[in-house]
């Protein structure tokens, strides 16, 4: 089954040029508003406008692109209602999967549109500690500030995480069938810079 599917996708990969494949991966469609760091600026208690950037954010965070991958449990989610991954594949010990249902042996380096399997060179699961789902917009505040829970980032690094990373960027470009996150990437970025320039102050839990 697995040599199956295998062999199918990469029957139909090769058969199709090169710029279908690739087409969705550099696509940038705008869904939901995102509010900019603009009109956020006029409120005027500097920590509740700093928590105001995070709770914006926050539409893209718990949006279902980055929620699949940020999961509570072992197994990703899939589509706009997170429902658990099928096959029911889980994320082993590097986020990856586990030795029989490598996430690569599906999930290309682009999105494959005549299967609807979302693509990206690095495509895995987020480690444990970085599970978004089931938690508040403060919550993840805490957790995403957290070198021992971001993967020991800086803010200064989760602003390019977020606003330039290239598994980060699929949430705008997933493919058909699927919604985007809110806003733009670069949106979303600029989000995390206001907020980690203005005290990085979390939104109540
Ligand atoms: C046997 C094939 C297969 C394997 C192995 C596989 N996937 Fe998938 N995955 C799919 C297919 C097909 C879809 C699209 C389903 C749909 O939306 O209709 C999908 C969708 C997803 C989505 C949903 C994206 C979204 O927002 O809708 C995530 C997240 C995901 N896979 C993560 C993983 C991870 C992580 C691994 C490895 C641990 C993995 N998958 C392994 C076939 C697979
Ligand atoms: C295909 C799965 C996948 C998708 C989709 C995804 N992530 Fe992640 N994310 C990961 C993995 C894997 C890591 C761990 C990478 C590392 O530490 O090097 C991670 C780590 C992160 C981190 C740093 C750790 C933390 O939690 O503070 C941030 C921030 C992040 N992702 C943001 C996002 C955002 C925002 C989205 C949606 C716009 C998103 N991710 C969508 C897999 C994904």
């Amino acid at each position: 089954m697995r040599i199956d599917l295998r062999t199918t996708l990469f029957v139909a990969a090769v058969a199709l040029p090169a710029n279908v494949l690739t087409a969705y991966a550099v696509s940038r469609v705008a869904s939901d508003n995102l509010a900019s760091v603009e009109s956020l600026s006029s409120i005027s208690n500097p920590a509740a406008r700093s928590a105001a950037y995070f709770t914006e954010l926050g539409k893209v965070l718990t949006s279902p692109r980055c929620l699949n991958c940020h999961p509570a449990g072992d197994r990703p989610r899939q589509g706009d209602t997170a429902r658990l991954h099928q096959p029911p594949v889980e994320r082993g010990a590097d986020g990856f999967g586990l030795p029989a249902m490598r996430c690569p042996i599906c999930h290309q380096a682009a999105n494959f549109e005549l299967g609807r399997v979302p693509g990206n060179p690095i495509w895995h699961l987020a480690p444990r500690e970085m599970a978004w789902e089931g938690k508040t917009i403060g919550e993840i505040c805490a957790q995403i500030k957290d070198p021992a829970r971001n993967g020991n980032r800086s803010l200064a690094s989760l602003v390019e995480h977020i606003g330039e990373d290239h598994l980060v960027g699929w949430a705008w470009a997933p493919g058909a069938g699927r919604k985007p996150a809110p806003g733009t990437q670069q949106q979303a970025g600029a989000l995390v810079e206001a907020w980690v320039t203005s005290g990085s102050v979390c939104p109540k839990p």
